[in-house]
């Protein structure tokens, strides 16, 4: 690693990751539609180098590895060194530990995407700046964010049911890194735009995100804010059990169902 200037998400993701790469096929069933939007873009002209910024344990790097084939290479970069352990290399794909905002890249990238990892920088601009940087002439970026959490109420039902086992925890700021930093589609491009990068397009991308019934007490026990507060917790088991009626909602028969409002954003180096 180069340097790191995100160290309390550095932590929090190290603490993160361990429950990430526990249930590592759960993540990529369920966001695995926006794992297709991304490589479908990957295959939309001839690729050289691709960078996957908070690939987390891997699977969109190996998706796109997969769907390009031989040739070209995929780098996966993540702050978290234990999403890394859980990344497993293979073929032309890589994995490094470092942070995004900061990391000096030996190499350049036709194209830079992420589904959910550039929402965390404290300086987003610099962090977007730096991808600026180790894009080649002519490359591009595609990145999946969320839209608000009102327009996402299974990460909000996730919130609401994690504070109710945490109390006396401080609300999270509004105003810095987390899963809705980049929600505002103004001020996003007015960040991308202040990074340098040109032909900025922030389109509406949604998707309804599954899972069996069965896998849902052990997705919300290793991920996100619910896994946080169980770690706190004296009964885990019986915590979870509490807390995942609030769930209902989202159970139809045996299948889960998320419906997930995103952005997907997209951006060019000037030429
Ligand atoms: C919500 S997870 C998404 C993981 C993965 N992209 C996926 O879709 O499965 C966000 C990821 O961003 C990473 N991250 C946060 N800040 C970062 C930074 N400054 N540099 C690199 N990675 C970062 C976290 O460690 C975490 O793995």
């Amino acid at each position: 690693m180069t340097s790191e200037v995100n160290s309390e998400q550095a932590e929090w993701w190290n603490a993160a990751g361990e429950g990430w790469a526990k249930a590592q096929a759960i993540v990529d069933l369920v966001l695995r539609p926006f794992e297709e939007v991304l490589a479908q873009k990957a295959l939309e002209r001839p690729r050289d180098r691709v960078l996957d910024v908070g690939c987390g344990t891997g699977a969109v790097t190996r998706a796109i590895a997969d769907a390009l084939g031989d040739g070209p290479e995929c780098v996966g970069l993540d702050i978290s060194r234990t999403m890394i352990a859980g990344a497993e290399q293979r073929g032309k794909v890589r994995f490094v530990v470092a942070d995004a905002q900061v990391h000096t890249f030996d190499e350049t990238f036709d194209l830079i995407v992420s589904r959910f990892g550039v929402m965390f920088f404290d300086d987003p601009v610099a962090a977007f700046r730096n991808l600026l940087r180790a894009a080649t002439p002519g490359g591009e970026l595609c990145f999946i964010t969320w839209r608000t959490a009102e327009e996402n109420p299974f990460m909000t039902t996730a919130s609401q049911a994690a504070a109710s086992l945490l109390p006396d925890a401080p609300p999270p700021d509004p105003n810095g890194p987390g899963p809705f930093s980049l929600a505002d589609a103004d001020s996003t491009r007015m960040l991308f735009e202040q990074s340098g990068w040109g032909g900025v397009v922030i389109e509406p991308v949604d998707r309804i995100c599954t899972m069996p019934e069965k896998l849902l007490v052990p997705y919300l026990s290793n991920l996100g804010p619910i896994a946080r507060a169980l770690k706190l917790a004296e009964e885990p088991e019986r915590v979870i059990n509490d807390v995942r009626g609030a769930f209902d909602e989202f159970v139809h028969g045996d299948e889960v169902r998320m419906p997930a409002a995103c952005w997907q954003i997209t951006a060019s180096v000037p030429l």
